[in-house]
C-alpha cells in the first residue's frame, strides 16, 4: 500500500471485525501502519473463529473481545479494559451490523427493534463511550459502515434502511457537535459484498 495514508502508532477498535467487512479493514489498517487492531464480536465462537483469521493474516498485534454493542455496560467496561490493556483508541470503527430481510407487513416489532439496536443505536453507544477520550486529547477519528441502503428504499429491508438511514445523520451529527474537539466522522456506504450478511443473497 502506498503509505502517503499512514496509520503508524494509532490504535483501532473496529466493532464485529472477526470476519466480513470488517477484519478485512482491520487488515488494511494494519497495512498502513496501526499499530494495535482491537475488535470485539457477540460470542466466543465468533471471537475465536476472528482470532483464527488474524493468525492466519499473520497479524499479531490484535486483541479481541467477546462484547454485544447493544450492551450499554458491557460496552464500557470494555473500553477501560481497552485502556488498561492496549491503551487509547485513537479510531473507532462501527462496522457490526445485522440485517433482516422480512417484508415490512410480516415484520414483528421485535425484529424491526433488534436491528435498530444494532446498527443504530449500537453506533451510538459505542461512539459515546469513546468519544470523552478522543475530546480530552482533542483528537479523534469514527468510521460509520453505512450502506446503500442510508440513501435507498428495498423491498424487505425496512429496518435495515431505516437504522442505515439514520447512522447516516448520526454521522453527521457527530461531524457538527465534535468537529471543534478535532474529532472527524465519516461513513462508508459499501454496495454489496460477498459476506456472511449478503450469503442468503447468493
Ligand atoms: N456485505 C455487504 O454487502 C454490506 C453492504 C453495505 C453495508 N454493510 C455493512 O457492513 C458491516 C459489516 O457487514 P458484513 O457484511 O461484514 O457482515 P457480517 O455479518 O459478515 O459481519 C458482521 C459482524 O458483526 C458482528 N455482530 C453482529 N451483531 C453484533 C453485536 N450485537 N455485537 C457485536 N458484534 C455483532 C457479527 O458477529 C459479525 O462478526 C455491517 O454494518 C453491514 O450492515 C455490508
Amino acid at each position: 500500500m502506498n503509505n502517503l495514508f499512514s496509520l503508524e502508532g494509532k490504535n483501532a477498535w473496529i466493532t464485529g471485525a472477526s470476519y466480513g467487512i470488517g477484519f478485512n479493514i482491520a487488515k488494511a489498517f494494519v497495512a498502513a501502519g496501526a499499530q494495535n487492531i482491537i475488535f470485539n464480536d457477540i460470542n466466543n465462537e465468533a471471537l475465536e473463529r476472528g482470532l483464527a483469521n488474524y493468525r492466519e493474516a499473520g497479524i499479531e498485534n490484535v486483541r479481541g473481545y467477546v462484547c454485544d454493542v447493544t450492551d450499554e455496560a458491557a460496552v464500557k467496561a470494555l473500553v477501560e479494559r481497552i485502556h488498561e490493556e492496549v491503551g487509547q483508541i485513537d479510531i473507532l470503527v462501527n462496522n457490526a451490523g445485522i440485517i433482516k430481510r422480512i417484508p415490512m407487513h410480516e415484520m414483528e416489532r421485535k425484529e424491526f427493534q433488534q436491528v435498530i439496536d444494532v446498527d443504530l443505536v449500537a453506533p451510538f453507544i459505542v461512539s459515546s463511550a469513546v468519544l470523552p477520550e478522543m475530546m480530552e486529547r482533542r483528537e479523534g477519528k469514527i468510521i460509520n459502515i453505512c450502506s446503500m441502503m442510508s440513501e435507498l428504499g428495498r423491498e424487505t429491508v425496512s429496518a435495515y434502511a431505516a437504522a442505515k438511514g439514520g447512522l447516516k445523520m448520526l454521522t453527521r451529527n457527530i461531524c457538527s457537535e465534535y468537529g471543534e474537539y478535532n474529532i472527524q466522522c465519516n461513513a462508508i456506504g459499501p454496495g454489496y459484498i460477498a459476506t456472511p450478511q449478503t450469503a442468503p443473497l447468493r
